[in-house]
């Protein structure tokens, strides 16, 4: 019922451009499942076909909606603290809506990687999607006229915008655990493989080296991985640990980087 995807490692940061007191008139947001609000399903999302029926959704939504979700995601309720919309789909915009308030870009079973890397490895067709970070970028880069046009409308409008990025990577983990693979093997396939306390030292230094190329942009690194810890260690210490809430609890890794445009 849930989806049984193990998000191991991930990566999730979020950035705006601003400097000022925070305050988001928009968010865009990529990522996978864990920030996916209907993308997946509107692809048709054959390799999980389930996410498209009750009990996704049944909690809040009462129907399913594309997230794999009992109800809401975090971004949900990131949009609900800003007094904001819930952040639709890209895939379900109109052919010219200016989605004002923001646009997801998220994909249920996204990688991190291009999809190309994991047929490279003979491990793409167990892929459930191949709109990566990379395609996701593009989508967005695409929708970007829409939304401003001159340099200064751009600069204005993004001013006001919190970009979530992530969770991203989780899937690149998972991809090669669902072939049967072992750790050791993973790391064959997956160069990149690390634990994730390494992962998130390291993406704390590249978020340093960001923050200095970028002054004007505030990059947060939200450690969904330190926040999950807790559930890992003593899974019985807050009542009845179930799969449900940690799917709610959205445990992940860690953090990311973006430039913002
Ligand atoms: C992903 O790309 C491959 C290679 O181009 C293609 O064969 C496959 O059908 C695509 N998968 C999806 C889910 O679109």
């Amino acid at each position: 019922m849930i989806m049984r995807t193990l998000f191991l490692i991930g990566f999730c940061f979020i950035a705006t451009v601003s400097a000022s007191p925070l305050r988001y008139d928009s968010i865009f947001s990529f990522g996978d499942s864990l920030a996916d609000t209907g993308n997946f399903l509107l692809l048709g999302a054959l390799a999980f076909p389930v996410i498209g029926e009750l009990p996704y959704g049944e909690t809040f939504f009462k129907h399913a909606t594309g997230r794999c979700s009992d109800g809401r995601l975090i971004i949900d309720f990131i949009a609900e603290a800003y007094g904001l919309p819930y952040i639709p789909p890209y895939l379900a915009l109109a052919k010219g809506e200016n989605p004002q308030h923001g646009v997801n870009f998220a994909v249920a079973g996204a990688t991190a990687l291009d999809a190309k890397f994991f047929y490279d490895q003979q491990i793409g067709k167990i892929l459930w999607t191949n709109d990566s970070l990379s395609v996701q970028l593009g989508w967005f880069k695409k929708l970007k006229p829409t939304l401003c046009t001159t340099r200064q409308d751009c600069t204005n409008y993004f001013r006001r915008s919190l970009f979530l990025v992530g969770e991203t990577g989780g899937n690149d983990y998972n991809y090669p655990f669902f072939v049967g693979g072992t750790i050791k093997q993973m790391k064959a396939v997956v160069p990149l493989v690390v634990e994730a306390i390494v992962a998130a030292t390291t993406l704390k230094l590249a978020l340093e080296k960001l923050r200095q190329k970028y002054p004007q942009a505030r990059l947060i690194n939200a450690d969904y991985y330190g926040a999950a810890r807790r559930f890992f260690h003593t899974p019985l210490h807050d009542g009845e640990f179930s799969f449900k809430r940690m799917q709610q609890c959205k445990v992940s890794g860690s953090t990311l980087t973006l430039k913002v445009p």
